[in-house]
């Protein structure tokens, strides 16, 4: 009797944790971490370096950072970024905004979602208008 709930129950656990997985929200922490050891290289958050520095993006305007280089992919995307268009960067800068001057691809979700809620912690929030 014991043996044979085992499975479903495992089964049923398994889903439960995979959908609580998908709803969790990032850790900025862990983002934090990330962001410094994937985007440091060539982002800080307050001063352009190879990208644009990246304090407030979250709710910014792609390519508005004065005194910044960009691309003209970038500068053409219009609208602003949003976690969700973010998460497309990420997975892929060069099919979002083909001719990019950016090329890393961060292939886990979970870091992608990490690194997110990190950049929207230093983000204002919503409520104020971007500038
Ligand atoms: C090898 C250098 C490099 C690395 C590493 C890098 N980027 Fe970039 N990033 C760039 C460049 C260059 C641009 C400008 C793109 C353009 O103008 O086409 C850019 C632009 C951006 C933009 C657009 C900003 C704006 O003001 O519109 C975002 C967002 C961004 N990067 C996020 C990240 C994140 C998050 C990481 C780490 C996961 C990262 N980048 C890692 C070089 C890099």
């Amino acid at each position: 009797m014991i043996r044979g709930m085992t499975l479903p129950v495992a089964a049923t656990l398994l889903a439960i944790s995979a959908a609580a997985l998908a709803a969790t929200p990032g850790n900025p922490e862990t983002g934090r971490q990330q962001y410094e050891a994937k985007c440091g290289g060539c982002h800080s958050l307050d001063s352009n370096r190879v990208g644009p520095r990246h304090r407030g993006v979250i709710g910014r305007r792609p390519g508005s950072v004065p005194g910044y280089a960009y691309s003209p992919a970038v500068k053409a995307l219009g609208g602003v970024w949003t976690p969700n268009r973010m998460d497309q960067w990420l997975q892929d800068p060069q099919k979002l905004a083909p001719g990019s001057k950016m090329y890393l691809t961060v292939s886990s979700a979970t870091t992608r979602r990490d690194i997110i809620a990190y950049l929207q912690s230093v983000s204002p929030p919503a409520t104020k208008k971007p500038r």
